[in-house]
C-alpha cells in the first residue's frame, strides 16, 4: 500500500514538472516571431512598398513561410494571415484582440477627422457607428431600398444600350446615385453624388502606398500647416467635406422613411448620434457603397465577355423564369440560383480587395507557438484563401456552378462562401445590400442585353489596375447591345 502511494505520488510529481517544463518551453517558444522574408537592415522588405500586386508575393510567401508570416518595413511589424483557419482563428475567435485599423495620419486624422468608422481604432465610437450602421443595412431594413435599386437597375441598362462605349462612366454614375438615394432620398441623390465621388475619390489616391510622404515620415503631419502647404489644403478640404456632409443631411427629407439619413435621424434617440456624427457615418456608407459596387460590376462584364456560354446559361435562366416582357426584380432572387452562383463567383474571383483591410493587432498575442506582437499590422491575405485549391477546384477559372453545390460555407465567410467580406466583428456592414446591388443590376443587364469581346484581339483577364490596396478593371474594351 506504501509503496502504491509512494508511485502515485511519484507519477503526480512526475506529470507536474512534465507539464511544467513544456509550458515553460511553449513560453519560450512563443518568444519567436513568425517566419519570414529577411529583409534589409532598418529597411526592411522595403520593396513590398512598391508591388502592385502584394497578394501574390504573400502567396509565394505561404508556400514557403507558412500560413502566418511576418516581415518589417521600416521597423513596423506586418504579419499576413494566408489560411481561413489562420484568419479565423485571430480575426473572428480572438476579434477583441484583432479588432484595431492601423493608424493613418493621412486619412483617418487629417482627411477624415477621426470620424470615418472604418479608418478608427475599436471603441465606444467605432461602435457606436457600426451599430447604428448595422441598423440601417441589416437583411430586413434593406428592402425597403429594392424599389430604389430595381428603378436603377433598368435605367443603367437603358444607358448601357444607348451609349454602350461609356459603359464604365454608365456603371459609375448609375451605382453612386443608387447609393446617394439609398442614402439621402430621391430628391438629393444629384447633389450628394458629386460631393461623394469627389470625397472618395481623394481617399482612394491617399491610400495608395507611397502617394503621401506622411507614410514615410509620420512626423511630417505634426508641422505646424504653415510650414507645409499640402497639410493646409488636406485641413481646409476637410472643413469643406464636413459642412458639405452635415448640410446633406440636414436637407434629407424627415417622415418620408426611406432613406438610411431619415432612419438614421428619426433612431435618434436609440442610436445615440449627434447631426454630425451621423452625417459622416452617411457619407460613409454612401462613399464605400458607390465606390465598392462600381468596381465590381465590371468585373462581371468582363467575366461575361470571356465565358460566353456562362452568359448564355445566365440568360436562358432568366427568360424561364422572368419573360421577354418585364425586367427581373428582387421577388424572382429565389428562382434565379445561377444569377445569385454568379454573384458570389464575381465577389470570389477578382475580389476588389485582395488583402482585405488591414488590422491592428491590439496586445500581444500568441498563436501556434509564435508570438504576435501589440501594434502589428495584420493583413488577410484573401486572395489565396478565394484561392484555395482545396475548396475552389480550377480556382482560377470564372465557374458560378461551384457555388450551387456548395453545401458547407467557408471558415469564417458567414453564410457568403467567400471571404471578400472580411472576417468577425468588422465584417463588412454592406455586404447584404452589396449582395442585392450586384444581384438586380447583373439580372438586369443579362436580361436585355449581350456582352461580347470587340474586334480580333482577344480580351485577356489581366485588365485590371492595381493598387496596391485594391484592384479592379480598368476601361477594357467589350461591346455591350441589346438582346434580340
Ligand atoms: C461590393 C462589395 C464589397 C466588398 C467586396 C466589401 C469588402 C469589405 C471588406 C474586405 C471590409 C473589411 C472587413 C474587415 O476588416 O475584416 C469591408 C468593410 C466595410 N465595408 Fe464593405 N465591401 C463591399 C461593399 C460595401 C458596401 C455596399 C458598403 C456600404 C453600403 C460597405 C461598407 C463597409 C463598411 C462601413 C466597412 C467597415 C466595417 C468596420 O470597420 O467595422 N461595403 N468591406
Amino acid at each position: 500500500m506504501a509503496l502504491r502511494l509512494y508511485l502515485c505520488a511519484l507519477s503526480g510529481l512526475a506529470s507536474f514538472f512534465l507539464v511544467r517544463w513544456t509550458t515553460s518551453r511553449t513560453a519560450r517558444k512563443s518568444t519567436t516571431s513568425p517566419p519570414g522574408p529577411p529583409g534589409l537592415p532598418f529597411l526592411g522588405v522595403v520593396s513590398l512598398l512598391w508591388e502592385r500586386k502584394p497578394w501574390l508575393r504573400f502567396t509565394e510567401w505561404k508556400e514557403v513561410h507558412g500560413p502566418v508570416v511576418q516581415l518589417k518595413i521600416f521597423g513596423k511589424t506586418i504579419v499576413i494571415l494566408n489560411t481561413h483557419e489562420a484568419a479565423f482563428d485571430l480575426l473572428c475567435r480572438r476579434s477583441r484582440t484583432y479588432n484595431g485599423r492601423p493608424r493613418s495620419i493621412l486619412i483617418s486624422e487629417m482627411m477624415t477627422g477621426g470620424l470615418a468608422f472604418p479608418l478608427v481604432d475599436s471603441g465606444p465610437f467605432w461602435k457606436r457607428h457600426r451599430r447604428a450602421a448595422q441598423t440601417v443595412l441589416h437583411p430586413r431594413a434593406i428592402k425597403q431600398y429594392q424599389g430604389n435599386q430595381e428603378r436603377h437597375s433598368v435605367q443603367l441598362v437603358q444607358a448601357l444600350l444607348q451609349n454602350a462605349d461609356a459603359w464604365s462612366e454608365h456603371v459609375k454614375d448609375s451605382l453612386y446615385s443608387l447609393f446617394c438615394s439609398v442614402g439621402y432620398g430621391d430628391t438629393n441623390k444629384g447633389r450628394a453624388s458629386e460631393h461623394i465621388r469627389n470625397f472618395i475619390g481623394r481617399i482612394v489616391y491617399a491610400a495608395i502606398p507611397g502617394s503621401s510622404m506622411t507614410d514615410f515620415l509620420p512626423s511630417l503631419a505634426h508641422l505646424p500647416s504653415w510650414l507645409l502647404p499640402s497639410k493646409r489644403r488636406r485641413l481646409a478640404q476637410f472643413r469643406a467635406d464636413d459642412e458639405a456632409f452635415v448640410g446633406l443631411i440636414s436637407d434629407a427629407p424627415i417622415g418620408s422613411g426611406d432613406s438610411m439619413a431619415t432612419n438614421l435621424l428619426e433612431d435618434r434617440g436609440t442610436n445615440d448620434m449627434g447631426p454630425r456624427e451621423a452625417a459622416w457615418l452617411i457619407a460613409v456608407l454612401c462613399a464605400i457603397g458607390g465606390e465598392v459596387t462600381s468596381s465590381v460590376l465590371p468585373v462581371f462584364l468582363l467575366a461575361m465577355a470571356l465565358y460566353p456560354d456562362i452568359q448564355l446559361r445566365a440568360q436562358a435562366e432568366i427568360d424561364g423564369v422572368v419573360g421577354k416582357d418585364r425586367f427581373p426584380t428582387f421577388q424572382d432572387s429565389n428562382k434565379l440560383p445561377y444569377i445569385q452562383a454568379i454573384v458570389c463567383e464575381v465577389l470570389r474571383w477578382r475580389p476588389i480587395g485582395p488583402i482585405g483591410f488591414p488590422r491592428c493587432c491590439l496586445q500581444d498575442d500568441y498563436y501556434q507557438g509564435h508570438i504576435i506582437s501589440a501594434g502589428s499590422i495584420v493583413v488577410p491575405n484573401i486572395w489565396a484563401m478565394n484561392r484555395d485549391a482545396g475548396i475552389y477546384p480550377d480556382s482560377d477559372e470564372f465557374r458560378p456552378e461551384r457555388f450551387l453545390d456548395f453545401k458547407h460555407d467557408v471558415l469564417g465567410a458567414q453564410g457568403q462562401g467567400h471571404v471578400s467580406y472580411g472576417f468577425g466583428d468588422r465584417i463588412c456592414s454592406g455586404m447584404h445590400i452589396a449582395n442585392d446591388a450586384l444581384f438586380i443590376n447583373i439580372a438586369a443587364i443579362l436580361h436585355a442585353c449581350d456582352i461580347s469581346q470587340i474586334g480580333s484581339t482577344p480580351l485577356t483577364k489581366d485588365v485590371f489596375d492595381d493598387f496596391g490596396i485594391v484592384t479592379r478593371p480598368g476601361t477594357f474594351p467589350c461591346r455591350v447591345t441589346a438582346r434580340v
